[in-house]
Order: C-alpha cells, then sequence, then structure tokens
C-alpha cells in the first residue's frame, strides 16, 4: 500500500500566524504568563521527546507499561474503529495499541494529530512502514481544529485518545471545556481512551521537572527561542532560569521562567516592548495531577461513561476507557 499522504488542516499556519494575541495578553498580565503551546515548535517536540526518556520523568514510561499490558483487553472491548490520536508526538506508545488492533482486524484507520510538522511527518511515514495495512493520516492542527474538522467529517466508529496526561496542562475551564467538545465530536457508542497522571508525592513530582540532565530546562527555555523566531523578538534566554514547583494546593506542577537581570524584551512582529524586572517570572506551563474517581465522574458529566480503568502498580498513572453514551 502506498504510505498517505499528509494532511495539512489549513487553518494551521493561518491560526498559528495570528495568534500573538495570547503573547501580548499574557505577557502584559501580572504575573506573566505564555501559554504551554508555544514549547512544541520541531526542536521543542525533539526535546519534550527526550523528556520523556530521563530517568525522573516516570508519565511516559509508566503509561507505556499499562498500554503494553492491556492493549489486547483494549482492542477487544472497542472491536476495530478508526483510531485517533490527540496529541501525537512520535507515536512511539501508540504501537502497543496498534499492534493489538492489527492482531484483530487488517483494515485499521489511524489519525494521527500534532501541531509538530516535522514529528507528525517522520512518525507517519515509519508507521506506514511499519503497518501497511493500515490506512494512516497524519492531521497538523490544534486539538481543538482538529476536534471541529472531525465533527464535521464522521466516517465510520471511532476511538479518540489523549495520552501522556496532556489534559493536565489545562486549566480547569480548557479541560472542561475540551471534555465538551470531545464529548460533541464522538458519537452514541464511540470510545475515548484517556491517560492522566495521579496525585502523588512531591519528591517524586518535583525532580521529574527538574531533572539533573536539565533537559526540561532546555525545553523550558526553548520558548523564549521559538517566540524570537516566531515573533521576530529578542529574547536572550541566557537572562531567563528554568523552575519548576508542585504546588499542594491545586495538585499541579507549575513551570515558571524566572528573570535574572531586569531588560527590555522586544518582538518586533507583535510591536511589543515588555520590561523584565529581576527576580519577575514567567509561568509558561501548569501539569494538574488527577484522582481517578473525580476525573471518572467528571467524564461522566460529559457523557463520557468508563467502562473501564487500569493503573500501573504504584497507583502513578491511569488510564480510563470510556464510551459515549
Ligand atoms: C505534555 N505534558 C503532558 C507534559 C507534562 O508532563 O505536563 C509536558 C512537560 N513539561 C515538562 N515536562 C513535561
Amino acid at each position: 500500500m502506498i504510505a498517505q499522504p499528509l494532511t495539512i488542516l489549513d487553518h494551521h499556519y493561518l491560526e498559528l500566524n495570528n495568534d500573538g494575541e495570547d503573547v501580548i495578553e499574557g505577557l502584559s498580565r501580572n504575573p506573566k504568563a505564555l501559554s504551554p503551546k508555544y514549547f512544541y515548535d520541531d526542536p521543542g517536540s525533539l526535546l519534550f521527546e527526550k523528556i520523556c526518556e530521563l530517568p525522573e520523568y516516570y508519565p511516559t514510561r509508566t503509561e507505556a507499561g499499562i498500554l503494553q499490558q492491556y492493549a489486547d483487553e483494549i482492542a477487544e472491548i472497542t472491536n476495530c474503529c478508526e483510531l485517533i490520536e490527540l496529541g501525537s508526538g512520535s507515536s512511539t506508545k501508540t504501537q502497543a495499541l496498534l499492534d493489538a488492533y492489527q492482531k484483530i482486524s487488517d483494515s485499521c484507520r489511524y489519525l494521527p494529530i500534532d501541531v509538530s510538522g516535522g514529528i507528525l511527518k517522520d512518525s507517519v511515514l515509519q508507521l506506514q512502514e511499519k503497518y501497511p495495512d493500515f490506512a494512516i493520516h497524519g492531521l497538523l492542527g490544534t486539538y481543538e481544529q482538529a476536534l471541529v474538522h472531525l465533527e464535521s467529517n464522521y466516517l465510520q466508529s471511532r476511538m479518540l485518545f489523549f495520552l501522556g496526561s496532556s489534559l493536565g496542562n489545562f486549566n480547569p475551564e480548557e479541560c472542561d471545556s475540551f471534555l465538551e467538545q470531545v464529548s460533541r465530536t464522538l458519537q452514541s457508542g464511540d470510545y475515548f481512551l484517556l491517560g492522566i497522571d495521579l496525585q502523588k508525592p512531591k519528591d517524586i513530582l518535583e525532580p521529574a521537572y527538574n531533572d539533573s540532565q536539565e533537559v526540561t530546562a532546555a525545553f523550558n527555555l526553548n520558548m523564549l527561542s521559538h517566540l524570537n523566531w516566531r515573533f521576530q523578538g529578542n529574547f536572550d534566554p541566557n537572562l531567563f532560569r528554568h523552575q519548576a514547583i508542585y504546588n499542594q494546593v491545586d495538585n499541579q506542577i507549575e513551570m515558571y521562567l524566572h528573570c535574572q537581570k531586569s531588560h527590555w524584551v522586544n518582538l518586533a512582529a507583535l510591536d511589543l516592548k515588555v520590561f523584565f524586572e529581576a527576580g519577575e517570572s514567567i509561568l509558561t506551563e501548569i501539569s494538574r495531577k488527577f484522582d481517578l474517581v473525580t476525573m471518572k465522574k467528571q467524564l461522566e458529566t460529559k457523557g463520557l461513561k468508563t467502562v473501564k480503568n487500569w493503573t500501573d502498580e504504584k497507583g502513578w498513572f491511569g488510564l480510563i476507557l470510556c464510551q459515549v453514551e
């Protein structure tokens, strides 16, 4: 079978070219904040792949272990359907699922969706070679764009999956509207598979986001380089320092870039000049840690009823399979 071409969601570039509004708004706020979506240019996506392999960063390998163990069971429950992955990255973990679906059918469809074109294209080409009988179409775009696109292109029964606890990077309001959109996109009987990082002690969480090789620091600082090329900026990443702390009240990791020296930054394409005080910080990401029972209840309020859930032995990570009522 011929490799499927990469489908480009038309509005992607448009949106990314026009989306400086949120940067202007975030840098005018006190305290300053930037959207984590600016982590994921191609260098940022590669750094994220490296994070996933760090000894301190347990989520990826823990979730991969659960998927390895239960992929066959998941495939058995859902049967052959269109597999759609939001935020697929390199699709490495997904292969446990694709292997399981290959055992039950030779005509599955897999649609990986990601904002990072380079990594998406490479993984589609590799997967197409490994799974020649699968129809594989990469969709380049944001979650919102992808969900709108899917809503208007309904073809067959589906399992939408959102792994890696990416849900944790949404604040509670964003999380709510995301789940609302997921539920709207799917039809009765369709499945949604969600991977979530669970609450655990601070001494496990903080090292996972402040690793000793400083890959997470490079990932966080890369956001400034990304903003420089996207908006003709002159951020000097050397004037900022990475830190991640666990907020035990809100059960979330908070990642910051702390400014080391007072200075001005100019983002010419946005016609924006921003002053940074020495000691002030930019919040670049939250990573919420969930409680399984509460999450199942929240999913149910969106018409997503849990069929089964799995965790690892330590109870560090959870996988929830739900079905649209
Ligand atoms: C993508 N997301 C689920 C990661 C997380 O753990 O929140 C992003 C990340 N940030 C720092 N390390 C990993």
